[in-house]
């Protein structure tokens, strides 16, 4: 490691052991089954996800691209920051517009990625230590629901949240994430937030239910988190991955679809779990957004829309906030 990288991780075993026991005791024992989307992302889950971005059925990732492409200087120019925060940084690919033109007007000292996921935030920040240098990375493994304030401060700063992970927080659960970020702001600095918008139902459901299969694996790849920090004995082959647009939340809804009538074993919780022929547990929601229901729960947390950007086809949007 060299100076101008330096990675903190939040996430001992202890973190692993109290936080995903609570949320299969909490989440499977329950009558509706449900498991938080963030267990998706071991090192296959995250390369997983970086295959979904490639497909062509998931339009987001280009969308956001193309919007980055076009405003990352009016990013870069409206901050005046030295220091870009990412949320979820995961590989940092579409970051990259973002760094190019912060760092083209000179104004850029520090990148600070956080991920859940500890190889691909070494990973990326490794590589991009190579493709900038002079820049100084410090990178940070927690979850954002525990450790948003491990992130370093100082700095004029612009807090990225991309690729639309903030849908896959439900409605409370996001105005907490929100709240926490817009804490963790100091008068001046920026918020950048790309959010998936409303659409025909066909789209959605093909980006979710893709014909290579490959979202369905990275859904069933929860499973195997489970068997391998839990001494599980879950079964992939016995379930199925189903993706439905549920229209009154206005959410991509993903579960996991029991094929027949079973039991798993868990040993490391020394606990049972059945699962009914068709019974369904909920891995992930992926909510879309609108302009109006975006910019309400910005401003919820003391955060004033200042630009509201979209790709040519209306898919996707990105927003620039400020603080109050
Ligand atoms: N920003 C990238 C990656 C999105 S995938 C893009 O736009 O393509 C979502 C990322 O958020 C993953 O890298 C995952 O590891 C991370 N993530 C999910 N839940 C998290 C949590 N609770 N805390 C921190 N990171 C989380
Ligand atoms: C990371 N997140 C924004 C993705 C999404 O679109 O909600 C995760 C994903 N799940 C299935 N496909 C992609």
């Amino acid at each position: 490691m060299t100076d101008a990288l330096r990675i903190d991780n939040h996430l001992d075993a202890d973190y692993f052991e109290r936080t995903l026991r609570s949320d299969v005791l909490n989440g499977l024992t329950a009558e509706f089954k449900e498991l938080p989307p963030k267990w998706f992302y071991d090192d296959l889950g995250s390369e997983l996800f970086d295959e979904i971005t490639r497909l062509e059925e998931y339009y987001p990732t280009e969308a956001e691209r193309s919007i980055l492409r076009a405003r990352a200087a009016d990013v870069a120019r409206l901050s005046e920051a030295d220091t870009l925060v990412e949320l979820g940084s995961g590989t940092a690919d579409k970051t990259r517009v973002l760094l190019d033109a912060m760092t083209a007007t000179g104004q850029l000292r520090r990148f600070v990625p956080f991920d859940v996921s500890e190889g691909i935030l070494r990973s990326s920040s490794e590589q991009l230590l190579d493709e900038y240098p002079g820049l100084q990375i410090h990178g940070v493994v927690g979850d954002f629901e525990e450790h948003l304030d491990q992130i370093p401060t100082g700095g004029r700063r612009v807090t990225a949240l991309l690729g639309g992970t903030v849908g896959n927080f439900g409605p409370r659960e996001r105005k907490g994430l929100l709240t926490d970020i817009a804490r963790g702001m100091q008068s001046g600095d920026m918020f950048l937030l790309g959010t998936d918008l409303v659409k025909e139902e066909g789209r959605l459901v093909a980006a979710y239910d893709d014909a290579r299969g490959i979202t369905a694996a990275f859904n069933k790849n929860v499973l195997r988190v489970l068997n391998r920090r839990l001494g599980g004995d879950f079964d992939l082959d016995g379930f199925e991955h189903v993706a439905r647009f549920d229209h009154d939340d206005e959410w991509m809804d993903l579960r996991l679809r029991s094929l027949r009538d079973q039991d798993v074993h868990l040993t490391e919780l020394d606990l049972d779990l059945h699962f009914a022929a068709g019974e369904e547990m909920r891995t992930e929601i992926s909510a879309k957004f609108r302009r109006s229901g975006v910019e309400a729960e910005l401003a919820a947390v003391g955060l004033d829309l200042i630009e509201w950007w979209t790709d040519e086809r209306g898919d996707y949007a990105l927003s620039l906030s400020r603080v109050r």
